[in-house]
């Protein structure tokens, strides 16, 4: 099988991997990182969301093989060195952002994307933004505040 390196929360790594591995299968299977969810097999619910070279990618969407020589950052790697919540998570927690948590990867790593983008997303700008992370639970309000506040924090 062919091998694949690329580095992953800031460290070098690599395996062997069948040309038809997508990365989010990479990432949970040969690297253990399930935080990184699988929500559907079509490529709309967001939960696999990780930043491929610091942009928002559905990983679902991406194979292993393509991945090779990048820098992947997925949401094991958002918290702190000290292993604390990153500050877009703490939001999450702080204005009930999740209830089952299972989307919560996917919009963590979107709401970060879109902050390195846009410092002060608008209500509007956050919602069209997360077109492509489907939450079942929330309702999407708190999930919107939680960016707002996590916004101001970072600004
Ligand atoms: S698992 Fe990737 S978009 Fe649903
Ligand atoms: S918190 Fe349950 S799917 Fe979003």
């Amino acid at each position: 099988m062919p091998s694949v390196s690329m580095t992953v929360n800031g460290k070098a790594v690599s395996g062997e991997v069948e040309g038809r591995t997508l990365l989010s299968q990479f990432l949970r299977d040969d690297l253990h990182l399930t935080g990184t969810h699988i929500g559907c097999d079509t490529s709309q619910c967001g939960a696999c969301v990780v930043h491929v070279d610091g942009k928002a990618v559905k990983a679902c969407t991406m194979l292993a093989a393509e991945a090779e020589g990048t820098e992947v950052r997925t949401i094991e790697g958002m918290a702190n060195a000290d292993g604390s919540l990153g500050v877009i998570q703490q939001a999450f927690q702080d204005h009930h952002g999740l209830q089952c948590g299972f989307c919560t990867p996917g919009m963590v790593m979107s709401a970060a994307d879109l902050l390195a983008q846009n410092k002060s997303p608008t209500e509007a700008e956050i919602r069209e933004y997360l077109e492509g992370n489907i939450c079942r639970c929330t309702g999407y309000h708190n999930i919107v505040k939680s960016i707002q506040a996590a916004a101001e924090q970072l600004a």
